[in-house]
């Protein structure tokens, strides 16, 4: 009796993966002995269940093979899921985040996709990883047990000195948190320091993901304009939190001037803010001398963000924060209520490189490379359409802003749907300034180069101009 109970679930459950599109036609079960040790069941209940899902069509099963969801049951398009989940008692925190403005991953486009952040799988230093891979394999402890949710002390005293080297910060070990990239990062700066209600600035245009962290625990957006040397200081409101990127403005690459880190400062100080510093590409420079960041001028009142997305790879979810001393702790305790503390296995890979010297060799090397792609986009940009764009922000980092003079801002949509026809993935600039401010008139794309090579630098940029000039 109990059996048969037992065989009506596991029927019940496969019927609703197979009609919610989790199981698909085609798609191989697991093995009766397998499905039976996951559900605690005999074998010989999970077989009277395939059977019985096989006598009503659901499955096929062929004796020595494993049974295969039927084909004809695949979901018709438009058909009602099975069943609709409508969310109930939501948290005011969830609210927040279901009114921001959803993002879609498309598939990368053909020929030239100039989508910003990706970086080329080629560049990633395969031997040196999988070399201090091995080895931090091989040394893992007699006992596996939760690490230090700051991160590991081994990594933290390797970023100590590279962060000196590099960036000429200074701090203790333990004012580093080892975090998930640095999105988790500005996720732990917005549930620390703001609660609702409470307001922050934010360039404009700025980064979309910092302003949906702080956005979405209550923090209230006070945009302030950026230009050529980024976050414009004589307009700063009284807030309790600033987010900037003063080495390359997001996304139009100003660099912070020196007067102006001074008065950022002075303006925390004297509010009583905090200021979060995201320093995503300081790495790469080009035509300017490097600048020291804001948390080396006042290491009291600065969040310090890096993050390992723009050298090794985004898919890694690898960042840290320097926090200032009277942080550590709440910064500590929050990592820990979120995910423990990130990976540990590549917390040790990442401290054996930057240990070795690896990892700035890969960064002198990786440098290189996107000068290389950088003078190349340039060039193309120049010989295909000359006056008809305006590049920003082309010192420091890994993208470009192209301003195309004489086309209105309104065509944007119709230019990007006509590049991914033609395999470009063009990204707009607009979306990323204030949605209750005015925005640019002139249409302007965000050209990400570090994830293509010459030849999709150079295709793309003349694809791009045929399509510009069909769209005149
Ligand atoms: C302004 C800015 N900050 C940070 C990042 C990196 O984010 P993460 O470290 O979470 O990958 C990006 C990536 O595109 C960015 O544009």
């Amino acid at each position: 009796m109990e059996q048969d109970g037992v065989a009506r679930r596991i029927i019940a459950a496969i019927k609703e993966q197979i009609h919610s599109g989790a199981y698909r036609p085609g798609d191989r079960l697991p093995s009766t002995r397998a499905f039976a040790a996951e559900w605690g069941a005999s074998r010989t209940t999970v077989t009277a269940a395939y059977n019985q899902l096989d006598a009503e069509g659901y499955l096929i099963i062929r004796h020595g093979t494993r049974a295969v969801v039927a084909p004809g049951l695949e979901r018709k398009s438009g058909e009602a899921p099975v069943a609709t989940i409508s969310p109930r008692n939501l948290s005011a925190f969830a609210q927040r985040l279901l009114t921001l403005p959803p993002t879609a991953l498309a598939q990368p486009a053909r020929i030239a996709d100039f989508r910003y952040g990706d970086l080329s799988g080629a560049d990633f230093p395969v031997l040196a990883w999988r070399r201090a891979s091995n080895k931090a394999i091989l040394r893992r402890p007699a006992r596996l047990r939760y690490g230090d949710p700051q991160g590991s002390s081994v990594l933290r005293n390797a970023l100590q000195a590279y962060l000196w080297r590099a960036r000429g910060i200074s701090c203790a070990p333990d004012q580093i948190v080892i975090v998930n990239g640095s999105q988790q990062g500005l996720d732990l700066c917005a549930r620390l320091l703001l609660d609702p209600g409470d307001p922050f600035v934010i360039e404009n245009p700025g980064y979309l993901l910092a302003r949906h962290a702080f956005v979405a625990v209550g923090g209230i957006a006070l945009p302030v304009s950026v230009d050529t040397d980024g976050l414009r200081t004589d307009q700063l409101p009284p807030a309790r939190l600033a987010y900037v990127t003063p080495s390359h403005q997001f996304p139009l690459g100003g660099v912070l001037s020196a007067t102006r880190r001074r008065s950022l400062l002075a303006w925390a100080t004297g509010v009583g803010a905090y200021v979060v510093e995201d320093d995503y590409d300081g790495e790469y420079r080009h035509d300017i001398s490097p600048i020291p960041p804001l948390q080396a001028l006042d290491a009291d009142s600065v969040i310090y963000v890096g993050t390992l997305s723009k050298t090794l790879s985004p898919t890694l979810r690898l960042g840290y924060l320097v926090v200032p001393a009277g942080l550590r702790r709440a910064f500590s305790e929050a990592k820990r209520l979120t995910d423990r503390h990130a990976p540990m296995l590549e917390q040790d890979v990442l401290a054996d490189l930057l240990a070795s010297g690896a990892y700035e060799r890969h960064v002198r090397s990786i440098r290189r490379k996107s000068a290389e792609r950088r003078g190349i986009l340039l060039q193309a940009l120049t010989d295909h359409l000359g006056h008809r764009v305006t590049i920003a922000g082309a010192e420091t980092g890994l993208h470009v802003v192209a301003w195309m003079n004489g086309i209105a801002a309104a065509r944007e949509p119709t230019l990007i749907a006509a590049a991914r026809a033609a395999g470009i993935g063009l990204y707009p600039v607009s979306p990323l300034y204030d949605p209750g401010g005015p925005r640019p008139k002139t249409a302007g794309f965000i050209l990400g180069y570090a994830g293509l090579d010459a030849d999709a630098l150079r295709r793309g940029v003349a694809v791009l101009a045929t399509i510009l000039t069909e769209h005149r």
